[in-house]
Formats: structure tokens, sequence, C-alpha cells
């Protein structure tokens, strides 16, 4: 047998409607935010993540599904949506629109992690940017969208939301260089993996989870204190939103996410229910990057969520019923089912759900199977009820029975939805 590959999961049946669920929550919520979608492709060139996620992240450097065309063209498997929407928004002309520009996109990811729970090779995103505008109200409004989706969805009371900034190019490389040095001296005290960054992305070291590193990388010199002030004003609006929004947040001054675009705001979505995989969604502003992709020079703004951790969030409690088809229609025999097909087709193009025996199965048998689906009515039509031309309508609960002219059926099909 093949199976699927490590670290790529399908999406059954019985889990789909929960992802139904999410997706049209999601697009409810942020349409009423003013956010369009965008369908964007799954491959695009090497170099389109390379420079815009940053050579030096473990994305880039390790996590990449990287091949070559027939063509000999490097291509790569999105590992995010951000650096394909930028591409997109740049190629087509989009920064032409009244700013902010505000969409979203849905579908897969994919990077070579260490697969474990909530943690995928292949996994998606609900990914949302806003693009063209500084004023740091995108900022929290972005953040407000965010929590107010987890609302809809009733699972923000299992989140927190942290909030951060690290400065811009003005402030950082110093302070880069002051963390880099004080990392440097201690490096003894730091595991391997951080010994590793202090050259390379000194920042990132900050965000270990190894729990021998925690207490002193608790003391290290904290971003917030090395602001500039135009990224300490940004900041203080921010929260200054925040608050009277009555959001509730934590700025933790260690959040400095795993890609290289960002500036100034950083935010992430964290839950304790997920074990090691703790972030549900992550995000924050990236002006300058629509320039480095070879755009005009404006902000950016957003966050992706992952779809995955949303679902496993919602579990089986919350877990979202598929609709179930109001009735079973069994024909018995060759001539009852030439009668119910069509029947059965103007029921379900009035919206009603039904399901169809072919009229080769025993009557008993049908029955079982209408229990076994849950499906409330079923619907019997033999030779006695053609000469009729009646349908026995009997309920699966009770077993009562009753006649119904045929070419009442599809009414009365659509008068059984939402009965038992
Ligand atoms: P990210 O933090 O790399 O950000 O990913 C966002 C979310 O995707 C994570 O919080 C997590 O829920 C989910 N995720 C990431 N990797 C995996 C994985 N291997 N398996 C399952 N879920 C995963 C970005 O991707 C940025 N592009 C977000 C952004 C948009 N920033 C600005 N705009």
């Amino acid at each position: 047998m093949i199976k699927a590959v490590r670290g790529v999961h399908d999406i059954l049946p019985a889990e789909a409607a929960a992802w139904q669920h999410v997706e049209a929550t999601a697009r409810q919520v942020l349409e009423t935010h003013g956010y369009r979608e965008i369908r964007l492709p799954i491959f695009e060139r090497t170099e389109l993540f390379a420079r815009g996620i940053g050579e030096v992240t473990d994305i880039v450097q390790k996590e990449m599904y990287t091949f070559e065309d027939r063509a000999g063209d490097s291509l790569t498997l999105r590992p995010e949506a951000t650096a394909s929407l930028l591409r997109a928004y740049i190629e087509h002309g989009l920064h032409v629109q009244p700013k902010p520009v505000r969409l979203y996109t849905m579908g897969p990811m994919f990077r070579y992690e260490r697969p474990q729970a909530g943690r995928y090779r292949q996994f998606h995103q609900l990914d949302v940017e806003a693009l063209g505008e500084e004023h740091p109200a995108v900022d929290a409004e972005l953040m407000m969208m965010l929590v107010e989706l987890f609302r809809a969805l009733r699972l923000a009371d299992r989140l927190q939301l942290e909030v951060n900034s690290i400065g811009d190019a003005a402030c950082r490389p110093a302070y880069r260089e002051r963390l880099a040095a004080w990392l440097r001296a201690r490096a003894g005290e730091l595991c391997e993996e951080c010994r590793g960054r202090i050259d390379r992305n000194p920042l990132r070291v900050l965000d270990c989870k190894n729990p021998a590193c925690r207490p002193l990388l608790d003391t290290a010199p904290a971003i917030r204190d090395a602001l500039c002030a135009p990224c300490a004003e940004h900041f203080a609006r921010v929260q200054r939103y925040l608050d009277a929004s009555g959001l509730s947040y934590v700025v933790n001054p260690r959040l400095v996410r795993g890609l290289d675009y960002y500036v100034r705001t950083t935010f992430e979505l964290t839950t304790t229910d997920l074990g090691a995989q703790n972030a549900v969604a992550g995000g924050g502003r990236y002006d300058g990057l629509i320039e480095h992709l070879g755009g005009p020079p404006e902000a950016g703004n957003g966050f992706a969520i992952g779809l995955e951790r949303v679902v496993l969030l919602l579990g089986r409690q919350q877990a979202v019923e598929a609709a179930r088809p109001v009735a079973l229609l069994i024909p018995l025999g060759e001539a009852a089912l030439t009668r119910l097909l069509p029947l059965a087709e103007a029921a379900r193009s009035r919206g009603v759900a039904v399901d169809l025996g072919y009229g080769a199965r025993r009557l008993r048998a049908e029955l079982e199977r209408a229990n076994k689906l849950g499906i409330g009515h079923a619907v019997i039509v033999g030779d006695e009820e053609l000469t009729r031309g009646e349908a026995t309508v009997r309920s699966m609960t009770t077993g009562q029975q009753r006649g119904v002219p045929l070419d009442k059926l599809p009414d009365e099909l659509a008068a059984l939805r939402g009965q038992p």
C-alpha cells in the first residue's frame, strides 16, 4: 500500500465540516472588515522567498521544498503566503487602488519541519494583508479583527494575544549589536542552537524554547528600551488603540518571529492547549518589503492563522455536524427508480439534501442503511405505491408511516427539513 508522505495529512470527510465552518466564519468576518480574496499559485521562483523571507531564516535555509523544473528553473513550494501575495500585488499594479488595500488568501503551505502534533510539512494558512498604510491604527485593527474571528469561533477565551515592537532600520542594528555582544559574553551558558544564532540572527536567540536557556535569556537587554523615538511612538499608539478597544493582550519583549521582514509591531495569538505548538496565528508590520520585492515604497502589515491548529482547538466537542440528508428515497425496482430519480433532483434543486437507493437492495437493507447514516425518514416506493401514485413516508424514529402523492413529494421533503 502506498501511504501519504510523512508530515502531510488528509482532511477526511468527518473533519471537513469543521474546516468549512472555520473558512466560512473567516470569510464572513474578513469581508465585513473590507478584505477581498486573492488566489495565488502554490509555487513561485525560489528567489522570491529567499529575498522576501530572508536568506538567514530557518525557513529559507532548512525548510523549503525547492526543485528544478524541466527547463532548469529553480522553483519552490510556498512556505508562506506573504511573499507571493506581494509579488501578485506588485505584478498586477494593485497598489494604484485606494489604501489600505485589504487582501486575504487561504491554502496549503509547505515547510520541511520535524512533524509532530500540530506541526506538518503541508499545512494550511489563512493569510491576511493590509497594504499601503503606515498608520498604527492598522496594526491595532488587524489584531482586533484576528481576535474577533476567534470570538466568532467561540475560541477567544482559550487564546492570548502577545504583542511586541522590534524597531526598524534606524534603531534595530545598534540593538542587534548590543544583544550579540551580551550573548557572546554568555555563550557558554546557552544551548548549541542559540550559540549558532548569535552572529547570524541574535534576535532569534531570544525566542529559544529550551528551558535551560530561558532564565538567562529573560535577563537579556530588551528591545523595548532601545526603540528610536518614532518606533516608540508607533508602539505607544498601537497599545493605546488596543486599550481603547478593551482587548486583552500582553507585551512580550521576546516576541521576535521567525521571518526577517518585520519592522516595529509583531504579534502572535498563542494557546496552552496544543502542547509545544503554541502559536495559532502570527504576524506584524513589514514596511519596506514591498519595495524590497521591486514595488513602490509602501507600508505593509498582516498575519496568518494556522488552520490545522484552529481545527484542533475546535476539537470533537464542538465538531460541526455535516448536513445530513432529510430522507433516504427507496425505490423497490426499476420502474420506481425511474420515477424517483427526477423527484430526488427536484428536491435537491430546492436545496433539500436527500439520498437515493438504486433499487437493487432489499427494503430491510435500505432501512438499515438509513439508520446507520442517521437519516430521519425513509420514502418507500414499490409497485403498489406506483399504481396509487403515492410514496410511503416513514419516520425512522417512530416507525409511523403515511402516504404522500408523488407529485407533492418535493414539497413534503422540503417540509421535513429541520424535523428529527
Ligand atoms: P508564521 O508565524 O510562520 O507566519 O506562520 C503563521 C502560522 O501558521 C503559525 O502561527 C502557525 O499557526 C501556522 N504554522 C506555521 N508553520 C506550521 C506548520 N509546520 N504546521 C502547522 N501550522 C504551521 C507567516 O507565515 C507569515 N507569513 C504571517 C504574516 C502574514 N505576517 C505578515 N503577514
